[in-house]
């Protein structure tokens, strides 16, 4: 069994989309949620599931270092196979990348390496995009920078605002997070 870790900040529902799609033969299963904000909705959706949760707070915190070792700690505690972010919002440094990496995937919401960073949706707009989308890449240690494991496209229309465009995203990310996880984790085994 591939013990998976999943890191969030805000309502988590593509966490809900990979811990729903690691049932049956699935070769992996989530041990641990972990937030970097107590007040994310996630980590009440992963306990609903019968998940293990973890709070640790950045604001406790008086730099990324400090941050970063109780986040190692708390992982290594759960003594996962491997780590996905989703919708994590917190940027890592190298030093902590480098522990996990090779075993740590991420989604962004566009087709990378456009859109770097954030605000993608309003600047994919702002450039006159036709197409947008979301890709899931190992993480490394420079920020959306990985090795791309699988992309989904959307179109963009005229009258989308960012908010339009986020919401027809995010029901991309839902049907490619899990499906990219599962064949990672399989060729893993
Ligand atoms: C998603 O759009 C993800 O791509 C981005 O943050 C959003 C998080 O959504 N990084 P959720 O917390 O998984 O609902």
């Amino acid at each position: 069994m591939i013990r998976t870790a999943i890191l969030i900040s805000g309502g988590g529902s593509n966490m809900v989309r990979l811990a729903e799609s690691m049932t049956g033969d699935h070769p992996a299963r989530p041990v641990l949620v972990v937030s970097n904000r107590p007040d994310a909705g996630g980590l009440l959706k992963a306990r609903d599931m019968g998940i293990d949760t973890a709070i640790v707070d950045h604001k406790d915190f008086a730099d990324r270092e400090a941050f970063e070792t109780k986040l190692h700690e708390t992982l290594l505690a759960a003594n996962p196979d491997v780590i996905c972010l989703a919708g994590f919002m917190r940027v890592l440094n190298g030093s902590f990348v480098q522990k996990w990496q090779g075993r740590m995937l991420n989604i962004h919401p566009s087709l990378l390496p456009k859109y770097k960073g954030l605000h993608t949706h309003q600047r994919a707009i702002e450039a006159g995009e036709t197409e947008a989308g979301v890709t899931v890449h190992m993480v490394t240690p420079a920020l959306d920078d990985g090795p791309i494991l699988g992309q989904a496209r959307v179109p963009v229309l005229a009258s989308d605002t960012p908010d339009d465009l986020a919401a027809r995203v995010l029901k991309a990310e839902h049907a490619l997070y899990p499906a990219v996880f599962r064949r990672f984790v399989e060729q893993l085994n």
